[in-house]
């Protein structure tokens, strides 16, 4: 058995869960009168979305088998919505839960995927490993405006369609992580 496969499956269910935490937090947010953070936490929600639909076409290929997401996935609603606290709070869980993703969960699966000479998923892991990183610094940024209590300004954000990388203002030429061109950035 390929540990490969099992790794697609766990991150994609990792993902999904992730994603809908985010959109929580993103309504928690608003509640508490934080648009921008709100606006972020919607902004990085689908760029999770992008690693979903990444590893998924990983997995088709590689099982040769037509992937249904609601297979692999449980995502419980209570438990998420029993995790929202306030924004701080959950401006500190979305940290944790990106560097977990980057410094160990993404880590271990592209050196699995090394392993097993698994080139299209060591792609899809690494690529979400770098946008993770991303994930995790601007969501950094936020807290520390947070708890500073600097206002935070409203700007645009744009999520690269390709690899999930998230950029503000105005979209660079050429995505820095996947190398995709200015075009792929959908502003959220
Ligand atoms: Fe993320
Ligand atoms: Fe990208």
């Amino acid at each position: 058995m390929s540990v490969v496969i099992d790794n697609l499956k766990e991150a994609i269910n990792g993902e999904s869960n992730a994603k809908r935490k985010y959109e929580l937090f993103a309504e928690k947010a608003k509640e508490e009168n934080h648009p921008e953070i709100a606006h972020l936490f919607e902004a990085i929600s689908t760029a999770e979305a992008i690693h979903i639909k990444n590893h998924l076409r990983a997995l088709t290929v590689l099982t040769n088998k037509d992937v249904k997401v609601e297979d692999l996935v449980e995502v419980n609603e209570e438990v998420l919505r029993n995790n929202v606290k306030d924004t701080k709070s959950n401006l500190l869980d979305a940290i944790n839960g990106e560097t977990y993703e980057t410094k160990k969960m993404y880590k271990e699966f592209v050196r699995n995927s090394k392993k097993e000479d698994n080139e299209v998923a060591e792609l899809s892991f690494s690529l979400a490993r770098k946008a993770e990183k991303v994930h995790a610094e601007i969501f950094s940024s936020y807290l520390k405006k947070l708890e500073k209590e600097i206002i935070i300004d409203k700007q645009k954000i744009f999520v690269c369609q390709i690899c999930g990388n998230v950029e503000f203002a105005v979209p660079p030429s050429v995505c820095p992580i996947c190398d995709h061109t200015q075009k792929f950035f959908l502003e959220i």
